[in-house]
């Protein structure tokens, strides 16, 4: 058995092949497909982010740690085939899951995919691929602010300026705001309150992220 790849048979009244994916496999894997240190830290801001909705989103009695494990690693692999679909959008979530079919469990694969809807036309449904498909724009644009402040870091920057710079619709021009905007529908998130959150999750993590 390698270390990147586990599957289990359960057994059931009919068998379910069962993959399980650890953090450390997970980092191993991205960075087998991306090299580039922006989009590196681009997917530690987003897994960051995944981590602190699913403990912002999951009443306490239901919390989980492999799930959360699991959103941040949906943070971190959403964007693991940029480099190699660069140019074909529609390729852009899926060729990952084509390569990686039987490494990835099945609900990742399924986020991932989804984060991208728009191209790959894989619908998001669970609370997971909404939160990453909201929260994947957002974090460039928090990113953004923080270069902004004095110093260029993440640690003093504020929910309200990330707020204001939302509405610069001039600002940060790539991200698309109608998508964020979603939290709240699908997250139940106003979007003051989910801005606090990627943040908060960001902020823990800058020094990594450079910030
Ligand atoms: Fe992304």
């Amino acid at each position: 058995m390698s270390k990147t790849k586990r599957n289990y048979t359960i057994s059931t009244t009919f068998d379910v092949k069962y993959i399980y994916m650890t953090h450390p496999e997970a980092y191993k894997l991205l960075t087998k497909y991306l090299t580039d240190k922006k989009l590196l830290k681009h997917s530690l801001a987003t897994e960051a982010a995944m981590k602190a909705l699913y403990k912002r989103i999951t009443p306490k009695e239901k919390y989980n740690k492999a799930e959360e494990e699991k959103w941040s690693i949906v943070g971190l692999l959403h964007d693991a085939d940029y480099e190699i679909t660069r140019g074909e959008p529609e390729k852009h979530g899926m060729r990952l899951i084509e390569k990686e079919h039987d490494t990835i469990p099945q609900d990742i694969a399924y986020a991932i995919q989804a984060h991208n809807y728009k191209y790959t036309k894989v619908n998001p449904k669970s609370l997971m691929d909404w939160a990453i498909t909201t929260c994947d724009q957002l974090t460039g644009i928090i990113a953004a602010c923080a270069l902004l402040q004095p110093d260029r870091r993440i640690y003093l920057l504020t929910h309200e300026f990330v707020l204001g710079k939302f509405q610069d619709k001039s600002f940060a021009k790539g991200a698309d705001r109608a998508t964020i905007l979603l939290c709240e529908t699908t997250l139940g998130l106003k979007l003051e309150e989910f801005i606090k959150v990627v943040l908060g999750g960001m902020q823990i993590i800058g020094r990594e992220l450079e910030l």
